[in-house]
């Protein structure tokens, strides 16, 4: 079975690509390399020793995804391609609007017209504001504070509402929670432009020196020891989620978290890095940021129950993955 994946050179769409080639699904890439590195699909290449057809193309131009469905036969597509950098976009909301609004309606579009009604969305927990409880269930009120979140919410509308007046569409949507880690191989992972926005990248930073020192926004929130907590997974249990999600036998609609549904605040993360690298993190602590909640973690049953989602690796794991990838690209 041939799947589009757009946003294929980003960090979860790489890694998401190789768990695709490994069972067996052949893949199509749409990036525009905004955030991306086309050395990216050598990579791919090199972990799985499969092909990959890749197109260089910005989803903002329609007739480009039409060139692409004209010559392959895509049956499903799962869509990662998005900016997603919450502080540029509170800087920047009409770019992070036009881009990730216009891809996507662009997308269905043309979906639409060759009849592939099968797709896997990219959503995320921010979607939920400030949870009424915890863990987050998907039927929680929904809620977002910054352009980026108000992308992906309007996208889920989007989505509701097109299955309503289409409902042979097959459409998932999956709240991502924090992912880290990286590939086992130390090709892939999270190589962000310029200052990264979130935490594991950051202390890769530090330990390797490139930064001189990690900032913890709040130490005095509610929680285990005043620092933010957070549900962090790892890429790879992650990616596999959209395999799971292509085989879903379930039909319609379908909207899960997928974390581990185990909070880990922001010092037991810097801990736990520390321990299992044995190089020690420079930190200070400084002001709450404008827009974090102070805890935020899954409640995973749905996925764990439909889609046979299991997460396998623990908070070492990623750890040690995310410095593996630093130490194995001097360029980060
Ligand atoms: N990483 C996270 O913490 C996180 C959390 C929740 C949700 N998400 C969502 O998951 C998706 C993938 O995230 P990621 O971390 O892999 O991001 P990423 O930036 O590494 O990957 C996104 C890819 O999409 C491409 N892209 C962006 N706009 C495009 C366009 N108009 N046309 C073609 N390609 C385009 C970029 O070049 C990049 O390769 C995004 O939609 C993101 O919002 C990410």
């Amino acid at each position: 079975m041939k799947v589009l994946v757009t946003g294929g050179l980003g960090y979860i769409g790489s890694h998401t690509v190789v768990d695709l080639l490994n069972e067996n699904y052949e893949v199509v890439i749409i990036d525009n390399l905004v955030n991306s590195k086309i050395d990216v699909l050598d990579k791919i290449k090199k972990i799985t020793g499969k092909d990959v057809t890749f197109y260089e193309y910005d989803l903002c131009e329609k007739e480009k995804i039409e060139d692409v469905f004209k010559k392959e036969d895509i049956k499903a597509v799962i869509h990662f391609a998005g900016l997603k950098a919450v502080g540029e976009s509170v800087l920047k909301p009409l770019m992070y609007y036009k881009n990730n609004l216009m891809s996507t309606i662009n997308l269905l579009e043309v979906m639409k017209d060759f009849n592939v009604k099968k797709i896997v969305f990219s959503s995320s927990a921010t979607v939920y504001g400030e949870p009424k409880s915890l863990p987050i269930y998907e039927d929680f009120p929904l809620s977002t504070t910054n352009p980026y979140g108000s992308t992906k919410l309007m996208i889920e509308n989007i989505l509701e509402d097109l299955y309503k007046s289409d409902n042979s569409f097959d459409i998932t949507i999956l709240r991502y929670f924090n992912p880290i880690g990286s590939h086992k191989s130390g090709l892939l992972g999270e190589n962000p432009n310029g200052i990264p926005n979130n935490l594991m990248p950051y202390i890769v930073r530090v330990a390797t020196g490139k930064l001189k020192i990690l900032s913890i926004f709040g130490n005095d929130y509610d929680t285990v020891d005043g620092t933010g907590v957070r549900d962090y997974i790892h890429v790879l249990d992650l990616a596999h989620g959209h395999v799971l999600a292509l085989k879903n036998p379930k039909t319609g609609l379908k909207i899960y978290n997928l974390g581990t549904g185990l909070g880990t605040s922001v010092l037991e993360l810097v801990t736990t890095f520390e321990k299992v690298t044995g190089v020690k993190i420079n930190k200070q602590f400084v002001e709450r940021r404008k827009g974090d909640v102070a805890a935020c973690y899954a409640a995973i049953n749905k996925a764990k129950e439909e889609l046979g989602f299991a997460p396998k690796y623990n908070i070492s794991d990623m750890c040690q993955d995310s410095y593996n990838y630093v130490k194995k690209n001097k360029d980060i």
